[in-house]
């Protein structure tokens, strides 16, 4: 084994605490006010925002640094129609017949159906995509380690940056998405992760009434005694 080449760390930061404080504060008061919106507005994005958020994903961690995910922006209205199609024909089979009964009483409350205009509403759809393996130049696979992980945290940053842009988005998952390898033509490499719905939100957009857990219900600190 080759030693490995190792850069001294030049990017990290370290503040006072009470700077620490203020900043993990603000940033997450700026998080909660975060909603996942299902009413969109046609007004255009800016291109390079876009760009930019998904830079900030690039950054995500990722098993042995294999990077295993893809992005897809279509902002095309044909690739969008398209989209959409796809998606409300496997949204009407999952609400009329795949769904259990447990899962739509989980839903109830979201007020969600199989119709999906914000697919051609919204400037931009992101289709992620999760690499099960990659390709070397000669067309060898490469395996992936850990691709539903890292693509969701590459995910979770997007959406955290498109956020912190001022932008709204949906977290959407018609399933199956299959549909998304042949409308958008990726490889069978591939496999549609989530298609995020990127944008403004309608005027007078209307979210679901629902809560968010206390943080001493989903964490457990275990401490040594003082
Ligand atoms: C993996 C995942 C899949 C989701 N799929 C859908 C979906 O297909 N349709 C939808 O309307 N919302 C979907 N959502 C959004 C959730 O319903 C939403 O995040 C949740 O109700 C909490 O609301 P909030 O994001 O406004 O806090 C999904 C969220 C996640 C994380």
């Amino acid at each position: 084994m080759t030693e490995p080449r190792m850069l001294p760390l030049e990017s990290y930061r370290e503040y006072p605490v009470e700077e620490m404080r203020e900043r993990v504060e603000r940033f997450y008061a700026d998080l909660a006010r975060r909603r996942t919106v299902r009413e969109f507005s046609d007004r255009p994005v800016p291109r390079d925002i876009i760009e930019t958020a998904l830079k900030a994903a690039g950054t995500a961690p990722s098993g042995a640094n294999l990077q295993p995910w893809h992005f897809v922006v279509v902002s095309a209205a044909d690739a969008k129609r398209k989209i959409r199609a796809a998606a409300e024909a496997e949204e009407r089979e999952f609400y009329e017949h795949r769904a259990s009964p447990e899962w739509l009483a989980a839903l109830q409350p979201l007020g969600t159906d199989a119709s999906k205009p914000f697919l051609e509403t919204a400037p931009y759809l992101i289709a992620v995509f999760l690499q099960k393996y990659g390709r070397l130049e000669d067309g060898r696979k490469v395996k992936h380690y850990y691709p539903t992980e890292s693509t969701g945290l590459a995910t979770g940053i997007l959406i955290t940056a498109l956020h912190r842009a001022g932008l709204a988005t949906l977290t959407h998952t018609p399933s199956p998405m299959k549909f998304l390898n042949e409308i958008l033509g990726r490889p069978a490499s591939e496999r549609p992760f989530l298609l995020l719905v990127v944008g403004y939100p309608a005027e007078a957009a209307r979210v679901p009434d629902i809560g968010r857990k206390d943080l001493a219900e989903f964490t457990t600190f275990v401490e040594d005694p003082l």
